[in-house]
């Protein structure tokens, strides 16, 4: 996908500061693209870079030092004005890439890609999917169709926002499918949480492929006029799955990470992917969620898991135990935004634990559920620490939940990092 005729690679040394280098390059306005680091210096010419950039630990400069591309090799830790200097002096580059321009060189690619064909797209609530349907929208219309699946396992008031955002501020074909009772009877009695995450995976797929299927049919009588699934892999989820050479024996490593995007549906069901954020990492997806006009609540939205409260519902879902985490998550939510700190936070939210503990309401002893909180920060996901939050904050968390959900009489705050710890409990 060739977005910028101002393009420079960075060179895949299998260090993580690739991933701010690439950062850093985009905010001095020009294009950049990770490329695995072994690629040839044909490879290389082919992609007709201005320059290349590269960790000074990088020891693939032989296969292309020929080649009459400026190089930087660049040391830890460079600053902005380096970079850019790198890029006007030696490159020539005019440093004006921006979102706006992509967005408008996104909308173009997604109308050739499509041509007169119909998009089938799934909104998850998440921004990247929101981003995807915003863009794909303004490229073709009502010719995509958005599936939102609603399986019963979302926060308070989630499946109503997403709707809302969606069907009054886009003109886009909104489906939501209402499959809560399926899930929760596929959940019965399941403890395990890889064979609750496994469940509601095939499930999924079953439910999606299903409305798939419904507008398609519903669309011309003819069959097979949709033809692309859009969906909103990110560029981390590209790089994390770029194939590494190891240096020592010249083999393929194993990917960190293989794509994981509703995993499975393409070959599934036939269907060509649109992914107009590939080349995008996280932040840059929120700034085009904003200039394609989603409003700013649900751009700063925080990442929700696919299988929704069910990973922090613990041990058996069920739908008390469902209502009881959604009302206590609801507080934690409406706390940290009243306090200010949402923005600051990356994930904050309840999980109802599978232990019951002693309390005291009104001189008569209990025997209720316990509420841990869980409030973390983090650049990547792949590390977490947990969040200092104000002694006041904690306190009203804490006696809310105990005072408004019933059956809760203890409220417990992680703190524990990932590593070892993950951010889910499940
Ligand atoms: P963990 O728990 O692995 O979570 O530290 C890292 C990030 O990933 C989110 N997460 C998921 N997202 N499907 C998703 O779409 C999943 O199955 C899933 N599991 C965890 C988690 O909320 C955190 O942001």
């Amino acid at each position: 996908m060739l977005l910028s005729n101002e393009r420079v690679i960075i060179l895949d040394s299998g260090s993580p500061y690739v991933q701010i280098l690439a950062r850093r390059v985009r905010e001095c306005g020009v294009f950049s693209q990770v490329v695995p680091g072994h690629l040839s210096a044909e490879e290389i010419q082919n992609l007709a870079p201005k320059g290349i950039l590269h960790t000074d630990d990088c020891s693939e400069v032989k296969n292309f030092a020929q080649l009459d591309i400026p190089a930087f090799a660049v040391p830890l830790p460079v600053d902005k004005a380096q970079v850019e200097k790198f890029l006007r002096d030696d490159c020539g580059c005019r440093c004006d890439w921006n979102m706006k321009k992509y967005a408008e060189q996104a909308v173009e690619q997604i109308k050739e890609q499509v041509g007169e064909g119909q998009v089938i797209c799934g909104l998850s609530g998440g921004v990247d999917s929101a981003v995807v349907a915003a863009l794909v929208s303004k490229a073709i219309g009502k010719r995509l169709k958005c599936i939102f699946v609603d399986h019963g396992l979302l926060r308070k008031g989630e499946a109503d926002s997403v709707e809302a955002a969606f069907s009054k501020h886009f003109d886009i074909d909104f489906r939501k499918i209402d499959a809560a009772d399926g899930f929760l009877e596929r959940l019965a009695g399941v403890e395990e949480p890889q064979e609750k995450r496994r469940r509601i995976g095939h499930y999924f797929i079953d439910v999606f492929a299903q409305a798939a299927q419904d507008a398609n049919d519903s669309e011309d009588g003819s069959g097979g006029a949709v033809r692309f699934l859009a969906q909103g892999t990110i560029y981390p989820d590209i790089i994390e799955s770029m194939a590494k050479i190891d240096r020592e024996t010249g083999k393929p490593l194993e990917a960190i990470k293989l794509h994981h995007n509703v995993g499975g549906l393409p070959e599934k069901l036939g269907f060509q992917l649109v992914e107009p954020l590939r080349q995008l990492f996280k932040d840059e997806v929120r700034q085009l969620g904003l200039e394609l006009g989603l409003a700013e609540d649900f751009v700063w939205r925080h990442p929700f898991p696919g299988p929704g409260l069910a990973v922090r519902c613990l041990g058996e879902v069920t739908r008390e135990k469902l209502a009881k985490l959604r009302e206590a998550d609801a507080i934690v939510v409406e706390e940290i935004h009243k306090a200010g700190l949402y923005r600051q936070v990356s994930q904050a939210f309840a999980v109802l634990l599978p232990v019951k503990s002693v309390g005291v309401s009104n001189g008569l002893r209990t025997y209720d559920d316990a509420v841990a909180v869980r409030c973390v920060k983090t650049d990547d996901f792949m590390t977490a620490d947990w969040s200092v939050l104000p002694t006041d904050l904690l306190k009203t968390i804490s006696s809310r939940i105990i005072s408004e959900v019933d059956g809760v009489n203890r409220v417990v705050y992680d703190i524990s990092t990932k590593p070892p710890a993950t951010i889910e409990w499940e």
